[in-house]
């Protein structure tokens, strides 16, 4: 038998990643032989891991918190998304040369357009927070040629930064949060401010009743924003879907295959709704 494909997501802390689960549902489907592990790098030592992974024989890793940015700089040719992005989530080893790409927005856009079921074609979307997961969001969002996206943020630097970067790709907009006016077809939380249990200032107006409120974070409870969102009377959904399809993403640029995501998505959920229950 073939020795396994060896990937590894790689991330300090790492041991939380659902990724091994993950893959290796999407690896059954299609009888493939891999492994794949987690990997704690030490905050220093991102590079060396990768190269030890590499001379291991690895294909690929994906990277997590906090060395995405030491990924990007890392690689020795990238996508567009993980250009635009400037951070890199996915990593393919192409005989010892580092391919880095960048799966979150798409992952993202394909959880909202194929499990949420929203087309982002000609809608309103407003885009919460402007650090590094707005970024990484902005080039997939804009492919879908939304009628446009806002961008809000505290910090209005960042948020102009961002509308500059991305100005010439669609209809994008900065705004401090308390001028932002209308209602919305999609509100993304990308801001850090679930971790807090915070909800960014947004008003009630922003919401129509068919507004699909998304939160990139997710866990067995709805984050403060969800909650916040469905007390307005929006659609809530949260970010597990986008972990599922970016690491499909991930998945394809890896080996050229598509898996599907749906039952993989189901039994993740079902899993965290389990642990909470067990805890
Ligand atoms: P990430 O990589 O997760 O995007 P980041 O680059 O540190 O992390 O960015 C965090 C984002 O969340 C920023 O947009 C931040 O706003 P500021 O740039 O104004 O600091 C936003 N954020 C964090 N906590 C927030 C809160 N309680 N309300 C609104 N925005 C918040």
């Amino acid at each position: 038998m073939a020795a396994p494909e060896q990937y590894a997501v790689i991330g300090n802390p790492v041991a939380h990643s659902r990724s091994p689960q993950i893959h290796a549902a999407f690896a059954a489907q299609c009888d493939a032989v891999i492994s794949y592990q987690r990997l704690l790098a030490p905050i220093d030592g991102f590079e060396t891991t990768v190269r030890d992974f590499i001379a291991a024989g690895a294909c690929g890793a994906n990277v997590t918190v906090p060395f995405k940015l030491q990924a990007y700089r890392l690689a020795d040719s990238l996508s567009e998304r993980a250009s635009a992005a400037g951070a890199v989530n996915t990593l393919r080893f192409d005989h010892g040369r580092m391919y880095g790409d960048n799966t979150d927005g798409i992952g993202l856009v394909n959880d909202i357009q194929l499990h949420a079921g929203v087309a982002l074609a000609n809608q309103r979307i407003l885009l919460l927070g402007a650090g590094g997961a707005a970024r990484g969001a902005l080039l997939a969002l804009l492919q879908e040629q939304p009628a446009c996206v806002v961008i809000a943020n505290r910090s209005m630097d960042k948020a102009f930064a961002l509308a500059d970067q991305f100005g010439a790709r669609g209809t994008l907009r900065a705004m401090a949060f308390d001028v932002l006016d209308g209602q919305f077809d999609v509100i993304i939380n990308a801001t850090s401010a679930s971790l807090s249990a915070a909800v960014p200032p947004i008003a009630p107006s922003l919401f129509a009743k068919h507004t699909l409120a998304y939160d990139m974070m997710y866990g067995a409870h709805p984050t403060a924003f969800m909650a916040f969102s469905a007390h307005h009377g929006a659609r809530t959904r949260d970010g597990l879907g986008m972990l599922v399809e970016q690491a499909a993403e991930a998945f394809y640029v890896w080996r050229g295959v598509r898996p599907a995501t749906a039952p993989v998505l189901h039994a993740l959920r079902a899993a965290l709704l389990a642990e909470t229950a067990s805890t």
